[in-house]
């Protein structure tokens, strides 16, 4: 067995009503929140009593400049403590600004594995959506338009010190939205369960990630205000967030940043219009792992269909076509994705560009 590391948030408060008491445990005079526009009404909620200053200038998937104008207001503001408070664009965003404010080292500095000098600043990360797992993990993930990629920077120094997951911050999440993000969860846990370098102890988190969305998601899509299927889906996204530091992701994650980055794809949705493919994809070559998932998610008769047809049973439009892709933009997909090694290596049945534009013309 190889040796692996988990790094975990110091403190989790886990429960509905828990993101209240957020003041309680932490105590902070400048407090710097990273929002959107839809998450910035919670700040306010969180029983802060310092000074707040909220940064909601988030968007979907945030890019370098983002980053800039964040660091350039968290300088202004001098924060003891960030928050941050969304889904994955605003926590990436705050484990950037808890570590980079305050010091001199630039993106391009910290960009990879373990280049992170430190960190002065505490860190609170509240999660509003169930998929990122981005609390649970300290890895965070900025757009580089220029090379229509993304910088992975990487560090223990981006861990929280207290994470929270309060399921009724997730009530007002779109059932569109809830779906995609929760499959999203889903390939997480899928992608390292059935990984090249799958790890025991990890397998025990992606098996009680996949688990619960197959008893949760569709009540959570259905009733926004399900407050146990709410909490099941919001434990499942940290589990694949655990799943995510010693394992990672795998050729699914590939090949869906492209579609983040030249096609504007929200994160969730792209990677639940490629899940179904890459499922049937690798069963070949991880098949007891894939029937495990299968059985999980309640899926029977011909996988890549049944598959296909949980997806876009919780609502998930699964045609590229009908998100503005044409059909002359796959090669490039297709190339892009290939290229991302850091993924591809870590799948568990070798692609070639033509298997993986195959998967586009599938999905197209
Ligand atoms: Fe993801």
């Amino acid at each position: 067995m190889r040796n692996i590391t988990i790094h975990l948030p110091k403190r989790l408060e886990i429960g509905a009503g828990a993101s209240a008491r957020v003041g309680q445990i932490v105590e902070a005079e400048r407090i710097f929140v990273l929002a959107t526009p839809h998450t910035a009404v919670f700040a306010q909620k969180l029983g802060l009593t310092g000074q707040i200053t909220v940064f909601d200038d988030l968007p979907g998937e945030p890019d370098i400049a983002c980053l800039e104008a964040a660091l350039a207001a968290a300088r202004a503001a001098r924060p003891d403590l960030v928050v941050g408070l969304g889904g994955g664009s605003a926590m990436d965003v705050a484990k950037l600004v808890a570590a980079l404010w305050d010091g001199d080292q630039t993106l391009a500095e910290v960009a990879g594995p373990n280049k992170v000098a430190g960190r002065r600043t505490a860190l609170v990360q509240v999660a509003t959506t169930a998929g990122t797992g981005s609390e649970a993990g300290i890895r965070a993930l900025i757009t580089d338009p220029g090379a229509g990629a993304k910088i992975a920077v990487e560090s223990p120094h981006l861990i929280a010190d207290l994470a929270v997951l309060d399921p009724v911050l997730t009530f007002s999440v779109p059932p569109a939205v809830t779906a995609a993000t929760g499959i999203d969860a889903m390939a997480h846990c899928v992608e390292a369960f059935t990984n090249i370098n799958a790890h025991p102890v990890i397998d025990g988190f992606a098996r009680m990630g996949i688990d619960l969305v197959g008893r949760f998601l569709k009540r959570a899509v259905q009733d926004g205000t399900d407050t146990e299927a709410r909490e099941g889906m919001m434990l499942a996204s940290f589990y694949g967030g655990i799943c995510l530091g010693p394992v990672n992701t795998a050729a699914g994650h590939a090949l869906a940043y492209p579609l983040g980055t030249l096609l504007h794809l929200p994160h969730g949705l792209a990677n639940a219009i490629i899940f179904p493919h890459m499922l049937a994809f690798n069963e070949s070559s991880v098949p007891d792992k894939t029937a495990e998932v299968a059985a999980a998610l309640g899926l029977s008769g011909d996988l890549a269909k049944a598959a296909h047809r949980f997806c876009e049973d919780l609502g998930v439009e699964m045609r590229l076509s009908a998100h503005g892709a044409t059909e002359d933009q796959l090669p490039r997909f297709a190339a892009d994705a290939h290229a991302i090694r850091r993924l591809m290596n870590n799948n568990p049945r070798e692609m070639s560009v033509e298997d993986v534009l195959a998967i586009y013309r599938a999905a197209f």
